[in-house]
């Protein structure tokens, strides 16, 4: 059962986060049954620590919670800003998920958390962002402003962690090959490593329905924004960022992600190892969380036809219960 609703709390006042405003389009994906497993209600502050384009907070903050919004995109930050930011329940951060314990310690322990994972669309589609083999644009791929580019990545690793890389992140069965191309053109615009990419995958085992760079750009972005690390991190944290009655819930599109997601919930909610029959548990194994929904959540085949990127969402949500 949820905790009772936290009495209404004012948000510490901030200076807008930095940033150009700017037309930002992203399909949010599961809305609904995002927002129903969270909770929302007057009182109830929630951390989202994706904020994007708001489409998430936008719905909570319709349902009277507090939310405050994380981001390390200083172009979401703002267009989220420009969307929401005369709600006076509503608040812009910039920082990463990994570490709300610090960009948040002034509003913990909280009612509920939410991570959205992945890339925006908009994101995506701004060629200069460096994310789109389609898109001709700087070798980039940071979500935020700072760290290394995806370009400086490839010159910076050797052949055999760059092949690993493209393996772990990627699943690319031609990883070897592909380092290795990469090493020898150390390319600096995205096109030019689809390119990399294209010769050193045999024309007959180029996948049918995506593109042949498609896991090398997307192992490239994980590895550029050390995406499975702040996932950890965040899992990690979860019990010191929620009260009893707090849910987190996390949306991942990968399976790596998701396996990681399932995994840490389990291991939150624990399970009593004493013998059947013992009359009360004295093994001390029951965690202090409750999973919400046993099977992770699927996106419906309406939202799959309008938006087939939600095809490989997989919501999942645990609940803080002592
Ligand atoms: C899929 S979008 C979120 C969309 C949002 N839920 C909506 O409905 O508009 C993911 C966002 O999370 C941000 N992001 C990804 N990893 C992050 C991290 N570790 N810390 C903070 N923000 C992150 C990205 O910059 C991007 O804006």
């Amino acid at each position: 059962m949820p905790g009772r609703p936290s009495s209404s709390r004012a948000l510490p006042s901030s200076e807008p986060p930095p940033g150009p405003a700017v037309d930002f389009q992203h399909q949010t994906v599961l809305l609904h049954e995002t927002v129903e497993l969270l909770l929302p209600a007057e009182g109830r502050v929630i951390l989202d620590g994706t904020l994007g384009g708001g489409g998430h907070t936008e719905a909570l903050l319709a349902r009277g919670a507090t939310v405050v919004g994380v981001d390390r995109d200083p172009v979401a930050l703002a267009a989220a800003t420009a969307r929401m930011g005369a709600n006076a329940r509503f608040q812009a951060r910039q920082g990463n998920f990994a570490d709300l314990p610090r960009v948040a310690h002034d509003l913990l322990p909280v009612d509920g958390v939410l991570v959205d994972l992945g890339v925006s669309s908009p994101q995506l589609d701004v060629a200069e962002r460096g994310f789109s083999f389609m898109k001709d644009g700087p070798l980039d791929m940071r979500m935020g402003d700072s760290g290394q580019t995806a370009a400086e990545l490839i010159a910076s690793t050797d052949e055999r962690d760059l092949a690993q890389l493209l393996r772990d992140y990627g699943e690319e069965p031609f990883a070897r090959p592909i380092a290795r191309e990469l090493k020898k053109a150390l390319p600096q615009r995205t096109l030019e490593a689809a390119e990399v990419v294209k010769r050193a995958v045999p024309r007959k085992a180029w996948p049918d329905r995506i593109h042949v760079a498609t896991r090398t750009f997307q192992a490239l972005r994980m590895a550029v924004n050390g995406e499975l690390e702040a996932l950890d991190a965040l899992l990690a944290a979860l019990p010191s960022l929620l009260k009893v009655g707090g849910r987190a819930a996390v949306i991942s599109f990968h399976s790596l992600e998701d396996r990681k997601v399932k995994e840490a919930f389990r291991a939150l909610v624990g399970g009593c190892t004493c013998p059947p029959g013992f009359p009360v548990c004295v093994c001390n194994s029951q965690g202090d969380f409750a999973l919400v929904s046993k099977k992770a959540v699927a996106a419906s085949e309406a939202e799959v036809e309008a938006n087939p990127r939600s095809r490989s969402a997989h919501l999942r949500a645990v609940e803080k219960i002592r």
